[in-house]
């Protein structure tokens, strides 16, 4: 791949499963002058649904005059010890809908919002969202949990219009939400056997190779791991 000397590549939610194999692999790749690392509890450390710590942190990077070439928001909520995804509508909670749309959907917004601005415009470059494919409404043919599906779908509605909006400012802007697969992790632990699914470093250099692959016409699209396009 062809970058500049500057070229940063960032990393939000860098603790995660996903997230933690693609730090790794990226720092192997060794294609970026500048990794950058965010995460609730590890590397800088940045709650996606705090406005206010995002806009310092990219306030901060202004000032160093960063311009990025990669990002990817690796952040992502099904249930915590508190709750699980809903079977049933009787399960739907006020609460853990709020926790879903705060992680899944407006934190991922927030962090449009305040990083793009820094993309570099002389060469091509990627923001992308993880998203999921049960956040597809046309492939729900099992119906349940409501809020993850339903804070995905939203996820990808974001993704979509801001790629359209800035088309005109970025032309060389790439936006997308991506798939990354079934991969054993503490999201997925619980509702999966670790034999039938990818393995984070897997899905990580799964993840990569279909970015790199992504042109300026497939901004703002649904994507999974082979780079196949998901209806939303
Ligand atoms: N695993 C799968 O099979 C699968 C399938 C489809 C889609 N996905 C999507 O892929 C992405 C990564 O999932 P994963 O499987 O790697 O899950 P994971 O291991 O649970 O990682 C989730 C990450 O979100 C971070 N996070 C949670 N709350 C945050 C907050 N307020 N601010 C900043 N970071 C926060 C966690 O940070 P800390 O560790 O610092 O708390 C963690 O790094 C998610 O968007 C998920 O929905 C996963």
């Amino acid at each position: 791949m062809n970058i500049a000397d500057d070229s940063t590549a960032i990393i939000i939610g860098s603790g995660g499963g996903i997230g933690k194999a693609l730090k790794q692999e990226l720092f192997k790749e060794n294609y970026y002058r500048k990794i950058i690392c965010f995460s609730k509890t590890n590397d800088i450390q940045l709650d996606i649904t705090d406005e206010n710590a995002i806009m310092k942190v990219t306030n901060e990077l202004k000032r160093k005059n960063i311009k990025i070439n990669l990002l990817i928001n690796a952040v992502g909520y099904l249930h915590d010890k508190n709750f699980f995804p809903e079977k049933k509508i009787s399960e739907i909670s006020n609460d853990y809908l709020i926790n879903s749309f705060k992680l899944n959907s407006i934190g991922h917004a927030l962090i449009i919002k305040y990083f793009n601005s820094l993309f570099s415009e002389k060469e091509k470059s990627f923001l992308v969202c993880l998203s999921a494919r049960v956040g597809s409404i046309s492939d729900n043919y099992l119906g349940g949990w409501y809020g993850y599906r339903a804070s995905k779908a939203a996820l990808n509605q974001i993704v979509r219009s801001a790629s359209i909006e800035l088309k005109r400012k970025k032309p060389n802007l790439v936006l997308a939400s991506v798939h990354p697969g079934t991969v054993y992790t503490k999201l997925s632990k619980p509702f999966i056997k670790e034999s039938k699914c990818f393995s984070t470093n897997e899905s990580a250099k799964k993840i990569l190779k279909t970015i790199y692959k992504l042109t300026k016409e497939d901004s703002g699209k649904f994507i999974d791991y082979q780079g196949k396009v998901i209806p939303y």
